[in-house]
């Protein structure tokens, strides 16, 4: 190709298509503005001589258990299938400050304390390439964090990395972020399309050559940013996304994809002063009063495969407004708007006059059709000023004609619930046939079967 002859080339910031010439269009990905002019550097023609062997597929030899590693933190060894592949890529995804350097800096500090294979400790590479060696420090220090088998290098360029990894040759590598690091190699602008995925490309053929576990750390933007960890899913072999509620100090840590594992986990973390703890035991933790309120229903949803208790609260206010308010928060808009119809065609009511405020307790967010049965008795409740028992637990989806309907995970969620130690839970008679017979015979637990919302008033 000419270009290896001419000096300077221009490529495109979106996708990566190179051209002699500037282009105002790209004829690629259709982007406008978006080449720029790329000196490629000639000395040298690739980034890292890593080689691939070749071997007989029966010579491999693998075992699942003893290639693990276990951090110890329970909510994270759970949801990556029971430990750290060893050998795989990891991209952690999330938006800026939610705590991805938090996480790693602690999942470090637990790897670099455990032993390989022939007994020696893990050593742990955290390349820095956004922070200097002292704001690593500080934060280490906040976590109070002492392990002897970190090693941290503050570095943004992918060739200079590579020269460190040869140097130390650590068992896991944690990549700080994906965005900050470049590559002289890869002729394009450091963070773009063709930058990240040049650069994932070496680390993923470094990890896998080398035996070598890697964290890829990537920030996304509310909008799940194009430039951003997106494009690199298919890449790896786990993606987990670390999202919070900006109003709580609580995190959730969500497998996307696992190639070990289970993709349904969630693991929750608070965010304390001095870093993230787990929480073992989420139920507690998002029912925080347990009085009989009215308009505040207890209900259980499941993330992943967790059941965890919640409450969901219900407002309703005469409007002043010509059109009254219908403030949702938690839950979809459109479902609340449609269990408000059902609740007022079947139950006679009418929210007309009414302001409605509807709303998942904590901040957490589902998509769950069990909590329609809580949402509307909510509703009822707080319209008609009836108490609602906070030792009940409500669950089940409604149909468009009020019927109740069955839900999933049936006997894990009434298991939660009578963990913690609750009395009754009205339930959808649909259920009925694959509940548990323990759970049916069970004396201390009282489980109601309802069909219909038509007869509201008697499930309080
Ligand atoms: P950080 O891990 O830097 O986020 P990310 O790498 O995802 O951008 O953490 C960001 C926030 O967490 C920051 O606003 C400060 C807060 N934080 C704590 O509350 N406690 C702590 O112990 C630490 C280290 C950070
Ligand atoms: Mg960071």
């Amino acid at each position: 190709m000419k270009k290896e002859k001419q000096e300077i080339f221009f490529v495109c910031k979106e996708c990566g298509h190179e051209s002699l010439k500037w282009l105002g269009k790209c004829p690629e990905c259709g982007s406008w503005n978006s080449f720029t002019e790329f000196k490629p550097n000639l000395k040298k023609n690739k980034i890292t001589d890593f080689t691939s062997e070749v071997k007989k597929l029966n010579e491999i030899s693998y075992n699942d258990k003893e290639n693990r590693i276990i951090t110890g933190i329970t909510e994270f060894d759970r949801i990556m299938g029971g430990g750290i592949v060893v050998g795989s890529v990891v991209l952690v995804g999330g938006e800026p400050g939610v705590g991805k350097s938090t996480l790693m800096l602690q999942v470090a500090e637990k790897i670099g304390s455990k032993k390989n294979l022939v007994g020696e400790n893990y050593k742990i590479l955290y390349v820095s390439a956004e922070e200097s060696l002292q704001q690593i420090k500080l934060r280490a220090e906040r976590l109070n964090i002492k392990n002897n088998n970190i090693f941290v290098i503050s570095e943004t360029s992918l060739e200079n990395i590579s020269k460190a990894i040869e140097e130390i040759l650590p068992d896991v590598v944690i990549m700080d972020s994906i965005q900050t690091i470049n590559s002289d190699f890869i002729p394009s602008p450091q963070g773009s399309v063709a930058q990240i995925r040049g650069i994932t490309a070496e680390i993923i053929k470094l990890a896998k050559t080398k035996n070598i576990t890697v964290f890829i750390l990537g920030h996304i933007t509310k909008e799940g940013d194009i430039a951003g960890p997106k494009l690199l899913e298919h890449m790896v072999d786990t993606v987990l996304y670390f999202e919070s509620e900006t109003t709580q100090n609580y995190r959730i840590l969500r497998v996307y994809k696992n190639r070990f594992g289970s993709t349904s986990e969630v693991g929750i973390f608070e965010m304390n002063y001095d870093g993230l703890k787990e929480i073992t035991n989420p139920s507690e933790f998002f029912i925080q009063h347990s009085e009989n309120l009215v308009g505040t229903v207890t209900t259980c949803v499941v993330e992943g495969t967790r059941p965890i208790l919640t409450q969901i609260q219900a407002l309703l206010t005469k409007s002043y407004f010509p059109q009254p308010r219908r403030v949702v928060s938690g839950i979809d808009y459109n479902r609340a708007m449609l269990l408000i119809s059902v609740l007022e065609k079947y139950t006679g009511v009418s929210l007309v006059y009414e302001d409605v405020y509807l709303n998942i307790v904590s901040g957490l967010k589902t998509k769950e059709t069990a909590i329609d049965l809580p949402a509307v008795v909510a509703l009822y409740s707080s319209h008609k000023n009836i108490v609602v028992n906070s030792k009940c637990v409500y669950l089940g989806e409604i149909g468009l004609t009020g019927e109740i309907r069955a839900i999933s995970f049936i006997n894990e969620r009434i298991n939660e619930i009578y963990k913690l130690g609750y009395k009754k839970v009205f339930l959808p008679y649909e259920n009925k046939k694959n509940v548990n017979s323990n759970f049916l015979e069970q004396k201390n637990l009282d489980l109601v079967f309802v069909k219909t919302i038509k007869e509201i008033d008697k499930i309080f």
